[in-house]
């Protein structure tokens, strides 16, 4: 932005000077004048004094000053008058259209002026040599000159618009159109250049920057897998992906039943169309992770193999995995082996994408989360922004409060990166208290805790007294029916 001002600075200096010195060349000019035409006869004869010559400097310096005045004029009608007025840049193919008519005119005039002898209109107009080359050599300037003119007053695209173009489908956005081009920048970062005649033979695809404009995502499930649930899943997986529009719900549909799955498509509608790559990649993301959770398969071409056996070690099982990461959780310690497989058992596993929000404040909640793999963060909503209260890793359990207490969720968890979580619900977590009375007491006091530190709104734990977790404990109690 400063530099854009300091070259406009250095711009306006530069023509200021400009004038100066050519005003001041004329005004020597005038003033030498007579000495000059003097000089000139007395070297080149008498005929010098009425030659045209001496007006050659004259015809040049008034045709200076004129190109220097048609600017001025062109930057305050352009430049301050339309964007002050519209809003936005004037079209720069009519910036240079007025231009070039403003200083042909003024330079006609000049012409005549210091040449009055010399009629300029006859010349051109008896000249039918002179009309046919230029008309020739001017063809396709010409032509991309009209189509130009025609496609601004048609105004079927705007800079900023994402359009394709030609046989070659050129996509990118519009970033000029000239008065003989199109130049539109790629998503590969290229410029490409179609010629206004071309563009006017050419169907175009527009997509407006002030259009909410949509895009459609395939991916194909099972047929085993049910219809109703793929489009709830799919649908709610996608609706709060970035750039997709929160003004029209997406639309999961089935577009064909194929040969080995049923074939689908997501339209979702954008904010920023110019981002529809990120957009669809994102939007695909989510579809991934949203089946994976929701127990549904993505469907490829089936094959039957004869895989051939060798005798191997053991693998660890997942069910053993997740008792492993179960014994690791501070307040899981006191269970025993048995405790911890039975619990295993009851868990259910979940990848959540980066960005996805895995427990929103206010819902209901009767389970509660160990982070198996990645990392989270627990946000609370404040003024509108969000404001990270705590991030939890590996081992680390959330979703208790809720749980444990019967209360709404009293915090947003969001992951921030993949994050695959283990849910334990409620009936799991009775039986574990029936058998191991102190476990309530040690979760009464993290929750304390956690609800200190929200009341608090700080990021380090502060000190819990022990009357209030000695409360929490009697809700838990109260909650899951113990004495
Ligand atoms: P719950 O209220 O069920 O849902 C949001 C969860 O965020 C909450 O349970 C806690 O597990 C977790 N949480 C809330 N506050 C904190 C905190 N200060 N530190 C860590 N986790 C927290």
């Amino acid at each position: 932005m400063a530099a854009r001002s300091s070259s406009k600075t250095k711009r306006f200096f530069v023509f200021i000077f400009t004038t100066v010195v050519v005003a001041l060349a004329l005004y020597l000019f005038y003033h030498f004048k007579l000495a000059l035409t003097d000089a000139l006869v007395a070297r080149m004869g008498p005929k010098a004094g009425e030659d045209s010559l001496i007006r050659i400097p004259e015809l040049i310096l008034w045709s200076i000053l004129a190109f220097l005045g048609v600017r001025a004029v062109s930057t305050l009608i352009f430049d301050i008058l339309f964007r002050v007025r519209r809003g936005y840049e004037a079209p720069t193919l009519v910036r240079n259209i007025f231009s070039i008519l403003a200083f042909t005119g003024l330079f006609v005039l000049t012409f005549n002026k210091i040449y009055q002898e010399v009629n300029l209109g006859a010349l051109f107009t008896t000249s039918a040599i002179f009309g046919v080359i230029i008309g020739l050599a001017l063809q396709d300037t010409l032509g991309n000159f009209f189509a130009g003119i025609s496609l601004h007053a048609d105004r079927p695209f705007l800079v900023g618009d994402v359009i394709v173009v030609g046989p070659q489908k050129h996509t990118g956005v519009i970033e000029s159109i000239t008065w003989r081009a199109i130049k539109i920048r790629t998503f590969q970062n290229h410029i490409v250049l179609v010629s206004n005649s071309n563009a006017a033979k050419e169907a175009i695809e527009v997509a407006p920057r002030e259009n909410l404009n949509a895009r459609l995502v395939l991916f194909g499930t099972l047929y085993t897998d049910s219809p109703a649930k793929t489009i709830h899943v799919v649908r709610e997986a996608v609706r709060d992906a970035d750039n997709v529009s929160e003004k029209i719900t997406p639309i999961v549909r089935i577009r064909n039943l194929g040969d080995s799955s049923i074939e689908w498509e997501v339209k979702y509608w954008l904010d920023d169309y110019a981002k529809y790559n990120d957009t669809d990649a994102l939007v695909r993301q989510r579809v991934w992770y949203a089946l994976r959770r929701n127990g549904l398969t993505f469907a490829y071409p089936t094959r039957t193999l004869h895989l051939e056996r060798k005798a191997m070690t053991r693998p660890v099982t997942a069910e053993e995995q997740i008792a492993d990461r179960l014994s690791a959780v501070d307040v899981f310690s006191p269970l025993s082996t048995e405790e911890l497989r039975q619990l295993a058992t009851a868990t259910m596993g979940h990848v959540f994408a980066p960005g996805e929000t895995l427990i929103r404040a206010g819902d209901e909640g009767s389970s509660m989360f160990v982070v198996h793999n990645g990392r989270v963060a627990v946000q609370v909503v404040e003024r509108g922004k969000p404001r990270t209260v705590a991030v939890l890793t590996e081992g680390n359990f959330f979703g208790e409060m809720a749980l444990f207490t019967g209360e709404p969720r009293t915090a947003n968890v969001v992951a921030l990166e993949e994050t695959e979580v283990l849910e334990i619900g409620h009936a799991a977590m009775k039986h574990i208290f029936e058998t191991n009375p102190s476990l309530a007491e040690s979760i009464s006091w993290t929750i304390a805790e956690r609800q200190a530190d929200l009341a608090a709104g700080s990021l380090q734990a502060s000190q819990t007294s022990i009357q209030e977790s000695a409360g929490v404990l009697a809700s838990i109690k109260r909650f899951f029916g113990l004495r």
